[in-house]
């Protein structure tokens, strides 16, 4: 019977930023508005840094998010292994990078078609009058080279989402199981939970 384990969560994170087609790549990613309404939207896992329990997110610095983490850094994640059964809700303080080095390390790592959405003359999010892809047709091709589309650095962010808590629930026939893992003080706490 499988067991949660940190270092199973751990490594399958790890697993689904390089693996396209792990269920943890995409995950639903929760922040909260200035209204207090809770604004979620599908995003990529791109780094996982577990020496410190980092999540990384790229994103238009001009999303709405971008100034709704900066009102308020409370945010959750929500990822779901349907192969494992394995839900993780994850409870994260969030930072916004922007031009500095934490961006421009993950820029360095990024292909040049994950990041030529940032060209886009209009914000995210924002009405328009007709339906747009928000992207000059020389972009809309496959894109080899970063430099090609190196003013989509201006508008690129990284979202660290720093994780203070994990909620993992695994559900099997022969009964479901849930634990929490909490980081204090640097270390992790568990405790088992009702599922
Ligand atoms: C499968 C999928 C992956 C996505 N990945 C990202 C992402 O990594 N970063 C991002 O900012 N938006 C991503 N989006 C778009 C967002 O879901 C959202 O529509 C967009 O960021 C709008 O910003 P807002 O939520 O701040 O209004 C993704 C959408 C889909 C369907």
């Amino acid at each position: 019977m499988p067991k949660i384990t940190l270092d199973n969560i751990i490594n399958e994170l790890q697993r689904a930023c390089v693996d396209k087609k792990h269920n943890f790549h995409y995950f639903v990613f929760a922040t909260i508005s200035s209204k207090n309404q809770v604004n979620q939207r599908m995003v990529v896992l791109r780094f996982f840094n577990k020496k410190d329990a980092i999540i990384y997110i790229h994103t238009d610095f001009r999303s709405p998010k971008v100034e709704q983490i900066n009102i308020n850094p409370n945010v959750s994640l929500l990822f779901y292994n349907s192969r494992q059964k394995l839900q993780l809700s994850i409870k994260a303080k969030a930072i916004v990078h922007h031009k500095n080095e934490t961006s421009k390390w993950l820029w360095s790592k990024s292909s040049a078609n994950s990041v030529k959405g940032y060209l886009g003359k209009m914000p995210p999010s924002v009405k328009c009058d007709c339906e747009t892809n928000n992207l000059e047709e020389k972009y809309l091709k496959n894109i080899d080279s970063l430099k090609t589309v190196k003013y989509a650095y201006e508008n690129f962010a990284v979202i660290a989402c720093h994780i203070t808590s994990i909620d993992a629930l695994l559900l099997n026939r022969t009964g479901h199981k849930r634990k929490l893992f909490e980081l204090e003080n640097e270390n992790w706490v568990e405790s088992y939970l009702v599922p």
